[in-house]
Formats: structure tokens, C-alpha cells, sequence
């Protein structure tokens, strides 16, 4: 009887788009076209009753049409249709060898799997199609949606079993972009490790499968839930057509980029498939995270652009209006563990002198945490540091007029706590195996109902009893021994999907009961950055290596992906702690100028010169934040290519261009290359003002875009480590 319903159903919306076209016979029912920004989005369903990719690129004219797409043929009886089809999203079954979309074992053990289409919904940006198993009750709702500015499509798909029976996702996608047969496609994506993240490879694609992936629990750093792909010989920051995916999943994921037998690439993402099951009941449905890609023919900067547009403009909490970051204190690296009320408030007189405006206390404050041996767990106030409460320090920082804030590291325990004491059940473990440590502590097992309410009461609380605006949400490990013994032996390993989703619900709620409440996202430094967390959280913190010359590779692999507008930089000390480098005060507030500013520097230890100096750069960073957060950044010169780097970011309304310029070291008198700006107005005229350095002395104070743009300008920059920032003013 089900059956006949969804026969009828296809039958009617049919119609409806059969009458809606004008009756033309090319059966645009089984076209859907999705527009948005400059970008189109075309799938239909083939006579195979398969869904197929047909376009996904350029934005073509509303009065292009489109044929039913074929499924393709059989390459040989190795490679049969469903291996050559590109299909949008696949069932493993009929024969198929590429990386499946979902894959599910039956109680009886039979794990045939056949999705053909159904029925569809759509609005104007959204398209929901219904797909069927040939004779379970299976059905997967495979979600699109277009950002009408960008045109970056969200996929996303529901798995629902009504089969009357549970039954085990083995592996379970978001779903599968397309690209056509090219044999010089080119992938561009991030490596790292703790204190060297954002290390952009990049690689042709070769036939097989290039996995990136995390195993680790959460996102991780060894790869970042991102890629682009382009044409090899296009390799140009402003120039040539870009790919672009991102899957929003702050817990164990892969993105598998398989070249198939035609060489068409696919790229599939969604919970990494390694050692993942989750059992579902008759009557659930599995919603799987959203997976985002993207198009643009402005070469790779250009694709960095927009995903940072589509960043601000629509994912963040506040968007399409987020509050642009504060400039802000954080005591870790001049205090570490060692924080007590008078020593945070000579930092926090300090800070507000130099123009902060918010003061956030790190890790110490609270349990017996005096090292990172114990206390994580025991969320009060350490009674000794803080004889009366946080109040008279948070009292205090209000009075310099600045907001407060505070570490936290909830989803973990220090076998040496209370909390542990009282609930060695709630970590994450094997029963009966041991328990590996990181850090001195262990992952709390987030899924368990119990664990979760106690994080939730226990930040609620912390938030209701003082006057917090902003958390530094850490997390200093990955997981080991990801057991769940109180979940039947069926549901163990639910955990990797149940956890994540309890992470997001914290932050989710305590967001709702706190609006104004902002939360950065910090792993140890950049282990948690990905389009899932950025929707919960307001800002990042791209990497513990305050290196301002690292951070100026750092950061250039961390805006492929992500918005300087949630890049936290801080000003920190010299010589820097991880190479023992020497900087100038100027080199690194500038290196730190080109995210969102933060000061991380022992300040008992600056000069009154160095206190003049901060004053100037913050000042000066609040007259161009906007630009910085806000703004397109266009990438002139890469430090991975030489002794040179050099970013640009244009305001929205183009009315300010702001440059920095970094030099590591001159040599045979060689002058620093010429910088030619973009993103100007051609006939506009800007002038010139140099914030920090010095131009050739034949420089104009005004000159018209073009001129910046196509002859460019010449900063007098020798020595070592130098640095210069200059602004253009639009006229
Ligand atoms: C790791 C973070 O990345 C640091 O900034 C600092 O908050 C420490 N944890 C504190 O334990």
C-alpha cells in the first residue's frame, strides 16, 4: 500500500512541473536546477530512476534547459553502470565499487542496498529528494540547499528505517559531488600537528581514492575537513574555475576524493567510516551533518572569498550581523596555572591602558588545578587564588571597561578531581582495559545523558552566578579507548555521532539561556575549526604557536578555508617560545593585525615605549578591523614562495584597502617586489596612508585604483624580519 503512495505522489508533482514548464517534452520533472550567487546547481533523476549529477558550476542562463540525464554505461563487466553514473547519492549495491553514501547490515545479514527516486519537494533555494530501497522500507531524503549571495549548496541527507526492525548504518555520507572527467585536476587541502597547523599541500588526482580524515574523535588538525580542486594550469589566485567542499562535522570525518574508471572525480564526506557504526530503530531517522561546496572562476583566492562571505554573512551564530571580535587580553602565556585575584588585576589595569577591551582569565582558576595534573572536572573557584569568588576580579575588569572572560575545558577530568573520584564510569573507556591518559586527563563520555546534564548545569551555573561574556572552550586531547560500557553492545559505537551531537546541544542551549554570551572554539590550538563548530561558536583559535613569523604561514593556510573574522591572533613575546626567535613589538602586532587581534604577552615585563607602541597599533587596528573581519582578502604574496608576504583586505563598501607587507630577511640589495593591489575601483582615487614603514620616495600620496592595481607600489623594506602596513583611503 506504501508503495502506491509514493507512486501517486511522484505522479502529481510530476504534473505539476510538466504544466509549470510549458509542456515541453523534456520531462522537467526530473530536472531540479538550483541558482544561487554565480553559481548552478543542476541534478535529475536518470531512467535508471537514479539521482545524477548533471552541472555544477558557472551560473548559465535561466532559459538553459536541460535533458533527463542517462545513467552511464557499463565500462566493462569490472566496471559496471553504477560505478560510472554519477550518482548523487548511492546505496551500496548493484555492483558498486566507489565509496557508497550508505551502506547498512540487516538483522538478517543481507546488506543489499538500492536507492531509486521517490518523490521531491522544492522551494526556491531548497530541493528535498526522496529516495526508496527497490523493497525495503528505507528512505533517504537527500537535502540540498543553495545560498542565494554565494551559491555554496549545503547537502545533507535523513536516513529514515521504517523497516519495522533496527538495522546498523555501517557508513553513512552527507552525499557526493561531481566533477566531469578532467585529467588535470589539481586538490588543495591542509596537514598539520599541535603548534603547526594550516600547512597547505597540494597534489594532482591521480585514479583512486585520497582520503582526509580524522579518527580521532573530534576534527583534529592532521587534516581539516576542507579541500579545493582546480585545473592544474590554472593555478592562480584570481584566475581559473575552483571546487570547493567543506563538511560541517566537529567529530570523527572523511572526505574520500576518488577518481573513478572515466576519470570523473567524486568527492564523498560525512562521520568517518573507520571503526563507525550506529544501530538505528524502526521509526528513527539519522540526520547526517551538512556538507557545503562551492564554485568560482576567480582562482583559489576568489573561492577563499566566498566562503568567507558565506562564513559571515550565514553561518556564524549572528550572522548575517556578527559582532566584530574585540580586541582582547588572555593571561595564559604570561601567568600559566599561576593566577590569583591581584595578579590578574595588575594584567587587567595593563591591558585596559592599552586599549583592550576584553580581559579573559586562562586555565588555573578553578578546583586544585595548579598544573595540568589535576582539577579538570571541578568547576568552582579555587578558593585560595580567589578567596572571594571571581566577582572582585570580573568588578574590577568592568571598571576598566572592559567585558570579562573564561578558560574552560568542560569535556574533560583529571583522574586526580572530585569529579572523577565520584564518576570514574563517565569517561570514555574499555571495561576492564586501561585507560590511556593525555595531558594527565580522560575524554568524558559526552553521549551519556548523565554527563551531558552536568556539563550543561555546571556552565549554566558558572554563567548565572557571574557576569561572563565570553568562554575560551578548550580541549586538549583526542580520544583513546572510545568505549561506552553502559550502552548495550550494540550501540557502542553510536558514541561517535552521539557525542558530537551532545557537544553541539551544550553549546546550542547554553547559547539560548545566555544570549549574549560569545565562545571561541580552542583545541589545543586550531584541532577544532570546521564549518560545524563555526555555526555554535563566535570565533577560533587557529594554533598555540604565537610565532609571528609562523603565524604568517599559519594564517595563510587557515584563510583558504576560514574568515579572518574568527582568526584569534595574539601579540605575545619575544623571543617567541616556540623558536626562540627575536620579533620587533611592530612585526608582531602586525603579523597579528591580520586576524582578529588579541595581546598574549607578559605585560609586567613591557617598557613604557612598549605600552606607547601597543596603544598606537590597537588604535590603529580599530580603524581598520572592520576592513580586516570584515572585507574581501586578496593573498599578493605567499610566504611559502619566499622571502616575502603580503595580504590585502578591501572593505565591503570599498571605501578603505588595507596592506601588510612582512620581509624575512634581504639580501644582494635586492628592493622588496613591487606590490600591485586588486579589488580597487579603476577610476577611483585613494590616498595613501603608511601606518607602519616606509614607501620609495617617488610614491604618490593619491593615485586612482588603477594605478595601484597595474603599476603598483614599492615598500622600502630590508634587513631581517621587517614589517609594513599601509592604507588606502577611497576618495
Ligand atoms: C591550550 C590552549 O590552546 C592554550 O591557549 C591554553 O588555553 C592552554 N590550553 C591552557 O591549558
Amino acid at each position: 500500500m506504501k508503495h502506491l503512495t509514493w507512486f501517486i505522489v511522484f505522479i502529481t508533482t510530476a504534473a505539476l512541473a510538466f504544466q509549470g514548464s510549458g509542456g515541453t517534452t523534456r520531462a522537467p520533472q526530473r530536472v531540479f536546477r538550483l541558482d544561487g550567487g554565480e553559481v548552478t546547481y543542476v541534478v535529475g533523476v536518470n531512467d535508471s530512476g537514479q539521482l545524477q549529477m548533471i552541472y555544477w558550476g558557472k551560473r548559465l542562463p535561466a532559459s538553459q534547459e536541460f535533458t533527463t540525464p542517462k545513467s552511464g554505461q557499463s565500462l566493462s563487466s569490472f566496471d559496471m553502470s553504477s560505478n560510472t553514473t554519477p550518482q548523487e547519492f548511492t546505496g551500496w549495491g548493484e555492483g558498486l565499487y566507489v565509496e557508497p553514501d550508505l551502506k547498512i547490515t540487516f538483522p538478517d545479514g543481507n546488506r543489499d542496498l538500492v536507492l531509486k527516486y521517490a518523490y521531491h519537494t522544492t522551494s526556491r533555494d531548497e530541493l528535498d529528494v526522496v529516495m526508496k530501497d527497490i523493497s525495503r522500507e528505507i528512505y533517504v531524503k537527500v537535502q540540498y540547499h543553495i545560498d542565494p549571495t554565494t551559491g555554496i549548496v549545503r547537502r545533507s541527507a535523513e536516513v529514515s528505517n521504517r523497516t519495522g526492525t533496527p538495522f546498523t548504518i555501517e557508513q553513512v555520507a552527507s552525499g557526493t559531488y561531481h566533477l566531469p572527467r578532467a585529467t588535470n585536476y589539481q586538490l588543495h587541502y591542509v596537514t598539520g600537528r599541535w603548534a603547526g597547523e594550516w600547512d597547505l599541500q597540494q597534489q594532482p588526482i591521480h585514479g583512486g581514492k585520497t582520503v582526509l580524515e580524522s579518527r580521532r574523535g573530534t576534527t583534529g588538525s592532521q587534516n581539516n575537513p576542507w579541500i579545493m580542486i582546480n585545473h592544474a594550469s590554472d593555478h592562480d589566485e584570481d584566475q581559473g574555475d575552483v571546487w570547493f567542499a567543506a563538511l560541517g562535522w566537529s567529530g570523527s570525518w572523511q572526505i574520500a576524493i576518488v577518481q573513478d574508471a572515466v576519470k570523473g572525480v567524486r568527492v564523498t564526506a560525512g562521520p568517518n567510516a573507520f571503526d563507525f557504526s550506529y544501530y538505528l530503530k524502526n521509526g528513527e531517522t539519522f540526520q547526517t551533518p551538512y556538507f557545503y561546496g562551492g564554485f568560482s572562476d576567480r582562482g583559489v583566492g576568489g573561492a577563499s572569498r566566498l566562503l568567507h562571505r558565506f562564513e559571515v554573512d550565514s553561518l556564524l551564530p549572528h550572522a548575517p550581523h556578527p559582532k566584530l571580535r574585540p580586541v582582547l587580553y588572555n593571561s595564559w602565556e604570561a601567568t600559566t596555572f599561576n593566577v590569583d585575584e591581584t595578579g590578574q588585576m595588575a594584567l587587567a589595569e595593563k591591558a585596559a591602558d592599552i586599549g583592550v577591551e576584553r580581559f579573559v582569565m586562562d586555565d588555573g582558576w578553578f578546583g586544585r588545578r595548579n598544573s595540568d595534573h589535576a582539577g579538570l572536572g571541578d568547576w568552582t573557584v579555587n578558593p585560595t587564588k580567589f578567596p572571594h569568588g571571581l566577582k572582585p576580579l570580573i568588578d574590577k575588569v568592568h571598571s576598566l571597561h572592559m567585558d570579562f572572560g573564561l578558560w574552560v575545558e568542560p569535556e574533560m577530568v583529571n583522574p586526580d578531581s572530585d569529579l572523577y573520584r565520584k564518576h570514574p564510569e563517565w569517561v570514555l573507556n574499555f571495561k576492564g582495559r586501561p585507560r590511556t591518559e593525555g595531558r594527565n586527563q580522560l575524554v568524558l563520555n559526552l553521549a551519556r545523558e548523565d554527563v551531558h546534564d552536568y556539563v550543561l548545569q555546571v556552565l549554566d551555573k558558572l554563567l548565572n552566578d557571574n557576569d561572563i561574556a565570553f568562554l575560551k572552550w578548550d580541549y586538549n586531547r583526542n580520544w583513546s579507548e572510545p568505549g561506552s560500557p553502559a550502552a548495550p553492545a550494540e550501540q557502542q559505537k553510536n558514541v561517535y555521532v552521539n557525542f558530537t551531537r551532545s557537544y553541539y546541544d551544550i553549546l546550542q542551549k547554553l547559547r539560548e539561556k545566555h544570549p549574549n554570551l560569545e565562545i571561541e572554539s580552542c583545541s589545543g590550538g586550531g584541532s577544532r575549526v570546521d564549518l560545524g563548530v563555526m555555526h555554535l561558536t563566535d570565533e577560533v583559535w587557529p594554533s598555540d604557536n604565537t610565532d609571528a613569523y609562523d603565524r604568517l604561514l599559519l594564517q595563510e593556510g587557515f584563510t583558504y578555508a576560514y574568515t579572518p573574522a574568527v582568526m584569534m591572533a595574539w601579540v605575545t613575546e619575544s623571543p617567541t617560545w616556540v623558536n626562540q626567535r627575536s620579533l620587533s613589538l611592530d612585526y608582531r602586532f602586525l603579523s597579528a593585525m591580520q586576524g582578529s587581534l588579541g595581546v598574549g604577552a607578559n605585560l609586567n615585563k613591557w617598557t613604557q615605549e612598549d605600552f606607547a607602541a601597543a596603544r598606537k597599533m590597537i588604535e590603529t587596528y580599530k580603524s581598520i578591523r572592520e576592513t580586516v573581519q570584515r572585507g574581501d582578502l586578496y593573498r599578493l604574496m605567499s610566504p611559502r614562495e619566499g622571502e616575502q608576504s603580503v595580504t590585502e583586505s578591501v572593505s565591503r563598501d570599498g571605501k578603505q584597502a588595507v596592506t601588510f607587507a612582512f620581509l624575512h630577511s634581504s639580501s644582494q640589495l635586492y628592493p622588496f617586489p613591487r606590490i600591485y593591489l586588486r579589488g580597487l575601483d579603476e577610476n577611483a582615487t585613494y590616498t595613501l596612508r603608511v601606518a607602519h614603514g616606509t614607501m620609495r620616495d617617488d610614491t604618490p600620496q593619491q593615485a586612482t585604483g588603477g594605478y595601484w592595481m597595474h603599476h603598483g607600489i614599492d615598500v622600502e623594506l630590508r634587513g631581517d624580519l621587517q614589517a609594513a602596513m599601509f592604507i588606502l583611503d577611497r576618495q
